[in-house]
């Protein structure tokens, strides 16, 4: 399935969901206003509140209570990627200059902060603290895990579990909520909701390891920022894991890994990029990554089978080789 069909079936629901999000974070502050605004309008994929709706089609679907999740969910993910750019010093995303660039590292701080504060102030119209205490959660987890990222920069010791676990924390979790609070806005089960949770921690996982191949091995048109952006800021993922593995390549890997801390990132990275892209790393992370795919598509096996779980199923084969 392509990602453009599902958007054209759900047309009507993705535009609500949309006015929604520009209503969510008009303010008077002119500034505000401005870099959110920039924020929104720069695109991106709306995943999250896809899977929220996908979700809630597994109980009573009402828009009117669904888009309270859906809504908060993409003003987490935005939120924390204008404090994610600032992390890695990116001049663009999606294809445009980010906010941190556009004006500067200060006002894409208390951007971002403005976000996550609507993002939770959106949330409390649903009157259940049980979701706001899932969405408090995994902002806590997203910030553990970027944290440990910067710890981790440009150490070559760190192991799988590190990756894994850090991968966890900033992306699959909050994929894996989207899904189950989608569910449990719409009064489904808990069982339902409880394998939803299961089906977008596995999406969630598979999508970061694509965001990490795509990062070494897709082009600036379609990943909307340079290549090598992760090696240049220290940002060490799993195909570089894997190849640091090989006997002959960890001693010249580690060379370049030196030289490109030593600059500071400031210098060209495609002599690494050739070698991460010679090694066995690339198919090894792919071949994770496909089985993080697989795993979500077994987990949805006992759900009933209606429609929203074979969109549900589309998306994660969209994922799986997603290039964008
Ligand atoms: C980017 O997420 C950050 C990651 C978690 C990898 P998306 O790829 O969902 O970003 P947009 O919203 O589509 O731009
Ligand atoms: C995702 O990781 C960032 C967050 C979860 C906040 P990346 O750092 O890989 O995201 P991109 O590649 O900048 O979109
Ligand atoms: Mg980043
Ligand atoms: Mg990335």
């Amino acid at each position: 399935m392509k990602l453009i069909e599902l958007y054209a079936k759900m047309k009507k629901d993705i535009s609500y969901i949309e006015k929604e999000l520009e209503r969510s974070i008009d303010t008077d502050h002119a500034m505000l206003r401005e870099t959110s605004v920039h924020l929104l309008k720069a695109g991106g994929k709306r995943i999250r509140p896809i899977f929220v709706l996908l979700g809630a089609k597994f109980g009573t679907y009402d828009l009117t209570r669904v888009k309270h999740v859906a809504v908060s969910l993409e003003l987490i993910h935005m939120a924390s990627l204008v404090h994610d750019d600032v992390i890695d010093d990116a001049e663009t995303r999606r294809g445009q200059l980010t906010v941190r660039s556009k004006w500067d590292n200060r006002v894409a701080m208390f951007t971002g902060d403005y976000i996550f504060a609507k993002a939770l102030h959106v949330a409390t119209g649903l009157g259940n603290p049980a979701i706001h205490q899932t969405l408090s959660k995994a902002i806590l987890e997203m910030s553990i895990g970027e944290m440990e990222q910067i710890r981790l920069f440009f150490n070559a010791e760190q192991t799988l579990r590190d990756y894994l676990l850090r991968i966890r924390r900033k992306t699959a979790l909050l994929i894996a909520i989207s899904c189950q609070l989608g569910a449990i806005a719409a009064d489904a089960d808990e069982w339902v909701s409880n394998r939803l949770y299961s089906f977008g921690y596995n999406v969630g996982m598979a999508f970061q390891i694509r965001d990490d191949l795509l990062d070494l091995c897709g082009t600036e048109k379609e990943i909307g920022k340079p290549p090598g952006s992760d090696i240049r800021q220290g940002n060490i993922t799993i195909p570089v894991i894997y190849a640091l593995r090989e006997p002959g390549l960890r001693v010249p890997l580690m060379q370049e890994l030196r030289k490109i801390q030593e600059a500071d990132g400031q210098i060209d990275v495609s002599r690494f990029i050739g070698l991460i892209r010679g090694s066995q790393g690339i198919r090894q992370a792919e071949e994770l990554a496909n089985r993080y795919i697989d795993k979500a598509i077994a987990v949805l096996h006992s759900l009933p089978d209606i429609q929203a779980k074979k969109d549900l199923i589309g998306v994660a084969h969209f994922i799986g080789n997603r290039s964008y």
